[in-house]
């Protein structure tokens, strides 16, 4: 019986355990014997393996986190690092290896293949920021996160007749500041892809309470600016009294959305079944209804689609 070995790594994302789970289903299912790796990159270079059958993954489903651990390992960028992980596989007899993460597990996932580890990547982060997917598995758990903040923070808002300015993850990526602003109803959304004019964000808030609203939101991408300091900016400019909140890691907490459990199993089944196929060195990704997958180099090098719809929305909706 060959083994097939998985791992979460990066930041962690709900969805990640159903993926691991659909991982585990469709292997035994293939005859494959399944060993999870303990805390990412780091686990495997220290052999750190549990066998996993249908009974370690049955109640895991529904749950956040990942329950095989997730640690950011610096240490692998050095290619020593990664010899060892090498050998610690073939050690144990590990025919081949499904990663779960973001960009940075990426990274691992193409140095590994250019040793001839047969390689799988899944996109799991919050921050849908993987060129290779519409969307990854936990974006969307992570946005409901943000929204119902949003929507908490507006009774409060509309209450004091305030200004509530909301930082959301993401990193680099805009998406999930861009849908939490469409879906939580703001003013305006400031993301790396927009850039930040504090004129323009002054004069939203200035025509939501022109327009008689009795609250305004803005919800700002991590990172882009200090948002204690922008709402202080915006109340002494408005006059509107201004809070503000960053979500922080609650956003990559919490039950994954069935959505994301549903990309879960599929991108865990095709993982499965490119490995069957022996066609391995792939990141996988969702095209409309379809889950597809790439080269590793070609999935890197790819452009990240355009939200210019979103965006365009954002605006119309507004002004
Ligand atoms: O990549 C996911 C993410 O949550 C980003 O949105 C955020 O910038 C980062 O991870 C935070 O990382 P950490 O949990 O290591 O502080």
């Amino acid at each position: 019986m060959k083994t097939i070995a998985v791992l979460t790594s990066g930041g962690d994302a709900p969805g990640m355990n159903a993926a691991v789970r659909a991982v585990v289903h469709s292997a035994i299912h293939n005859h494959y014997k399944v060993v999870g790796v303990e805390d990412g990159f780091k686990g495997l270079v220290e052999g750190r393996f549990v066998s996993l059958d249908r009974k370690s993954v049955a109640r895991i489903i529904n749950r956040g986190g990942t329950f095989l651990g997730s640690v950011r390992y610096e240490n692998f960028k050095s290619e020593d690092v990664q010899k060892e992980a090498v050998n610690t596989m073939r050690s144990h007899n590990i025919e081949a290896l499904i990663a779960i993460g973001g960009e940075g597990t990426f990274r691992g996932v193409s140095a590994l293949s250019k040793f001839g580890v047969k390689i799988i990547g899944i996109p799991a982060t919050i921050d849908n920021d993987i060129s290779s997917t519409d969307y990854s598995i936990g974006f969307f758990s992570a946005l409901d996160t943000a929204v119902e903040s949003i929507d908490k923070l507006r009774d409060t808002s509309d209450s004091h007749q305030r200004c509530s300015v909301v930082e959301v993850m993401g990193r680099d990526s805009g998406d999930l500041a861009l849908y939490a602003g469409l879906a939580g109803g703001s003013e305006i959304v400031i993301t790396p892809e927009t850039g930040y004019d504090e004129e323009e964000v002054v004069q939203s808030v200035e025509q939501a309470f022109r327009d008689n609203k009795r609250h305004a939101i803005v919800v700002v991408t991590e990172r882009l600016t200090d948002v204690g300091a922008l709402a202080k900016k915006i109340e002494d400019k408005t006059g509107f009294e201004s809070r503000a909140t960053v979500l922080g890691h609650v956003q990559r907490g919490g039950t994954p959305q069935a959505f994301d459990r549903v990309l879960a199993a599929e991108m865990g089944h095709h993982a499965v079944k490119l490995i069957e196929e022996d066609n391995t060195g792939r990141i996988l990704g969702l095209r409309g209804k379809r889950i597809v997958d790439y080269s590793i180099s070609e999935a890197l090098n790819m452009e990240r689609a355009n939200q210019q719809t979103h965006y365009e929305i954002v605006k119309k909706l507004k002004h």
